[in-house]
């Protein structure tokens, strides 16, 4: 199935990207695996017509803000993500006018039109840098108030929050991490800003998806306890096959992240089911946005 995908792509000059949450056999699968800021980068850059993205809506949706001459593939639309669920435009208009037209903040993990009335995307590996770049003493961001927080506690500035969160990541608990550790007192524990900010006290440190393999890959130890959805074990193993790597909970499983098949890959190739496509208007306004970030980081 694998060859059959990869021929069938390189026939219709399409790119495989792939999120480092999504399921092994897909991973292996893809011409490049990535955090999302990693991903939006490729997509940026890429010379192919299709782009497969194998990850969830709103990453589909980046790449085609990026790349509207572009096909953009979701080899299954139900794929989304229920934190970029918890804010609209419409809402995050109106606390933006409310605190006086201050500068937004978007996490990526956000519709194209929650984007469109933002000023500046960021990423989990860019954050801090994001914020510190710009030119206001207050900042609102949207929509992971966990996020916001651990950008707060990395600026003078003052961060507003958006009750936002990822549930999975949310989820985690000092009791699961303390069990861990209990059970791997030689881990280092990594934990990923979507996480609570009681977790990221009890951190070695805060990473991205791609920050925890690279830091993993420098380190000199060789146990890691990893805070992020569990999807993350596959990559960061593979990449480094001398170390362990133990799950902070085995609950952080996003089953967004697991819905796309390889039959689901071929099937939207063969077809081009599965197209994403963001309306001009939107896309136009979206653009600065993720453009900004892009350029700055
Ligand atoms: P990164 O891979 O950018 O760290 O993002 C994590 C995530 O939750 C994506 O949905
Ligand atoms: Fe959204 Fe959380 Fe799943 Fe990432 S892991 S796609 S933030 S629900």
């Amino acid at each position: 199935m694998k060859e059959v995908i990869q021929a069938l792509a390189r026939k219709k000059n399409a790119i495989i990207l792939a999120h480092n949450y999504q399921p092994p056999e897909i991973q292996e699968l893809a011409d490049l695996c990535g955090d999302s800021l990693e991903l939006s980068i490729r997509a940026a850059k890429t010379t192919a017509d299709i782009i497969v993205f194998c990850g969830v809506h709103f990453m589909a949706e980046t790449a085609s803000i990026l790349c509207p001459d572009k096909t953009v593939l979701l080899p299954n639309t139900d794929a989304g993500c229920p934190m970029a669920d918890m804010v609209d435009p419409a809402a995050l208009s109106a606390r933006k006018k409310a605190l006086g037209d201050i500068p937004v903040v978007t996490y990526v993990n956000s519709s194209a039109a929650v984007k469109a009335v933002s000023d500046i995307c960021c990423t989990s590996a860019n954050v801090i840098q994001v914020v510190n770049a710009l030119d206001s003493d207050q900042i609102l961001m949207t929509p992971d108030k966990n996020l916001a927080k651990y950008a707060a506690g990395h600026t003078d500035k003052k961060i507003h929050l958006w009750e936002g969160y990822c549930p999975f990541h949310n989820d985690l608990t000092p009791q699961d991490v303390a069990a861990a550790k209990q059970n791997h007192p030689e881990a280092l524990f990594m934990a990923h800003p979507e996480c609570p900010s009681e977790i990221l006290a009890m951190a070695d440190t805060i990473q991205s998806t791609s920050g925890m393999i690279q830091y993993a890959k420098t380190s000199s130890l060789h146990q890691f306890i990893i805070g992020t959805e569990i999807g993350l074990l596959h990559p960061i193993a593979k990449a480094n096959p001398d170390k362990q790597f133990f799950a902070a909970s085995t609950r952080m499983y996003c089953t967004d992240m697991k819905k796309i098949s390889l039959a689901d890959v071929k099937n939207s190739l063969e077809t081009l089911d599965g197209e994403i496509r963001v309306t001009e208007n939107i896309r136009k306004k979206a653009l600065g946005a993720v453009q900004k970030m892009i350029d700055m980081t």
